[in-house]
């Protein structure tokens, strides 16, 4: 059994009580983010600090612990649970004494940090996916609690013995129920833009750094559905994953290509966890 941390305590995972002054319980209200590492280190570190940190002052919910504070209290999580390889979840969420929608001025908020066992997948992995319509709200570059239609797409996809749902918003595919999504067209790597549509992903801005060190060109623009399907190759990037080829998309098994810039890529990131854990 895992050991988790909540508001100071580090108790088993299963006896953690959240207090009803959680407002992540009523609301969902309150952010998170998620790492990766092994041997004791974070894989991209300063990457998911910023982010949590930037997540919870836009969302004005105050910290009580500062960057160094939390990095100490991570790794002092990860040498108690003592696995060699491992996913880290942190979430900060609001204070409030009552449900009432509207939040009360505080300096109280509610710090939860968990680890489990993880290992990353092989790099060989081809994922098979489904297009399901985009349903969320226009905040979706920030990442919070409210993870309804990520659920939901999931378990659907999960029912079509899929690996991930890739969102479609008017015709564009945005990215995926909990991954950012890209295609390779005649060697040019597009994505969607960051902005209100998608998560800016800390994969993908790795991805996007191994383009430019290997050469390749990168386009930041909307795709469609058929654009996708057309694709040369397709990756999928997450914490969990890093990145991985799809092969199967709504069933279509995606045509054979000589292009070798993703498994160039999915090389260069797996080589990058490896290299720069610390
Ligand atoms: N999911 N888009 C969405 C909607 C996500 O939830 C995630 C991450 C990503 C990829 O972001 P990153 O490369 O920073 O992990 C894109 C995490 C892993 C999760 O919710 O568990």
């Amino acid at each position: 059994m895992s050991i988790a941390y909540y508001n100071g305590d580090f108790c088993d995972f299963s006896s953690v009580r959240i207090p009803l002054s959680d407002r992540s319980i009523f609301f969902g209200d309150g952010i998170y983010d998620a790492a990766i590492g092994k041997g004791g280190g974070i894989y991209l570190e300063k990457e998911h600090l910023d982010r949590f940190f930037s997540n919870a002052e836009k969302m004005n919910i105050p910290i009580k612990v500062k960057r160094n504070e939390l990095s100490a209290l991570i790794r002092k999580l990860i040498s108690e649970n003592g696995y060699e390889e491992y996913f880290i979840y942190m979430q900060l969420s609001r204070f409030g004494k009552a449900r009432t929608h509207s939040y009360p001025d505080t300096e109280e908020s509610n710090l939860l940090i968990t680890v489990k066992e993880h290992t990353l997948p092989d790099p060989s992995n081809e994922l098979k996916l489904i297009t399901l319509p985009d349903i969320r709200y226009s905040m979706c570059d920030v990442k919070t609690l409210n993870l309804l239609p990520a659920v939901l797409a999931s378990k659907k996809a999960e029912e079509s013995g899929c690996d991930e749902a890739v969102f479609v918003r008017d015709g564009v595919v945005t990215e995926c129920a909990h991954s950012n999504i890209h295609i390779i067209k005649h060697g040019v790597l597009y994505t969607h833009p960051n902005g209100k549509f998608i998560l800016p992903g800390i994969t993908r801005g790795r991805l996007l750094y191994f383009c430019q060190m290997l050469g390749i060109k990168t386009i930041e623009i909307p795709f469609t559905v058929s654009e996708l399907y057309g694709a040369d190759e397709v990756l999928v990037t997450s914490t969990t994953k890093l990145c991985q080829n799809a092969t199967e998309i709504d069933g279509k098994t995606l045509q054979k290509s000589n292009s070798l810039v993703g498994k160039m890529l999915i090389s260069a990131l797996f080589e990058d966890f490896f290299k720069k854990v610390c």
